[in-house]
């Protein structure tokens, strides 16, 4: 296929593999940006308080059914928050509540709501065992948060210190590392065994680290783990387009209201489910290998969660639209990526 003469793509309908929905009348107004791509998403549990419950993450799964407009279908794939002080014994309920999919591993204060997170990751090894046993997956937001670590090296640090222990002592273990942003963690990934995999986000792969500083100081552009130099760009695109089946889609995508983020202490996060899958699709275009988009988006996330590929079909076309420079949430606004900017691709309805 000539990507060239491409204008119009139809795809197994995607999953979004790490999402943050966040809840109320923000849940409301981001939930159809996503159920109009995506069949199911990774529901991240950093609420305020966390979901570090069965039963919460059942609640918090009837709140976001409730939340979707008639008509429109799309299932939850709830996550739970680990703590120092989760009983391994909630592994086994949440298992066998079969609407649990995984365990969210924070670093303690590394990123929003995540001052409940792991100091220490061999104080949940018994948990970890437990998650092998029961194979429900681990994933993690692959970040140290040791002040003495410069904040573009976290990642790699959290490789070197926190990963590889775990891979070794946990084989049975499926693990996600989240959203990778280095050429270090491609390298990793890429040669660890088939139950390691990682996520990467649209905005990971279209922006390099000097778009938080393009002409002045760009609050929209600043998510965790950082964007980071146009090589870990570069390598990040190879990953996601080269076909390997441990590199899936997950947008990360995370709203925050626009005067939190335009703030003398902005918070991390970007927007993007509004046109997460068109984005994808642009980065994926640029490397002249949209051909290779329905595997990342739609096939490799299932075969490592062990789910069905969905049955239906999305279409894009290639037909520029605007960017609003922003969109309501609730009583406040966001400012999506590319706000007052165009995408390249469009949903076709
Ligand atoms: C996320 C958020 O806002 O919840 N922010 C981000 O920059 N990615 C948290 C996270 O996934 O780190
Ligand atoms: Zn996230």
């Amino acid at each position: 296929m000539s990507a060239a003469a491409r204008d119009r793509l139809t795809l197994v309908r995607p999953d979004d593999w790490h999402l943050h929905l966040r809840d109320g009348d923000v849940l409301a107004s981001v939930l159809p940006d996503t159920a109009r791509r995506f069949a199911r998403a990774i529901v991240m549990p950093n609420l305020d308080p966390p979901v570090t419950t069965t039963a919460a993450a059942c609640a918090y799964r009837e709140r976001i059914l409730a939340a979707l407009p008639a008509g429109m279908a799309f299932e939850p794939l709830m996550t739970l928050y680990l703590t120092e002080a989760t009983p391994p014994a909630e592994i086994a309920e949440a298992k066998a509540s079969g609407i649990v999919h995984a365990v969210k591993y924070y670093p303690a204060a590394v990123t929003t709501n995540a001052t409940h997170g792991v100091i220490d990751p061999a104080r949940c090894y018994s948990v970890f065992a437990a998650m092998e046993r029961h194979d429900l997956p681990l994933l993690m937001h692959g970040e140290v948060s040791d002040p003495a670590v410069d904040v573009f090296d976290r990642e790699s640090t959290f490789i070197e210190r926190h990963l590889t222990p775990l891979v070794r002592e946990f084989p049975g273990l499926r693990m996600v590392l989240e959203h990778i942003t280095t050429r270090t963690a491609v390298e990793f990934i890429s040669q660890t065994p088939s139950n390691v995999a990682a996520t990467i986000t649209a905005h990971h792969l279209l922006l390099n680290r000097s778009a938080m500083f393009a002409g002045g100081l760009r609050p929209h552009h600043y998510c965790l783990p950082l964007l980071k130099r146009e090589a870990d760009r570069t390598a990040l695109i190879t990953a996601a387009t080269n076909g390997n089946q441990k590199f899936f889609l997950g947008t990360d995508s995370a709203p925050h209201p626009r005067r939190a983020k335009e703030s003398a202490c902005g918070c991390a996060g970007i927007y993007t489910a509004h046109a997460a899958l068109e984005l994808y699709a642009e980065a994926f275009e640029r490397a002249g290998a949209l051909d290779r988009l329905e595997a990342f988006a739609s096939f490799h996330g299932p075969a490592f969660y062990g789910l069905p590929r969905n049955h239906d079909h999305v279409t894009l076309v290639k037909v520029s639209w605007p960017v609003p420079a922003e969109i309501g949430i609730g009583t406040e606004t966001l400012v999506p990526l590319r706000a007052g900017g165009a995408v390249a691709w469009k949903l076709s309805p």
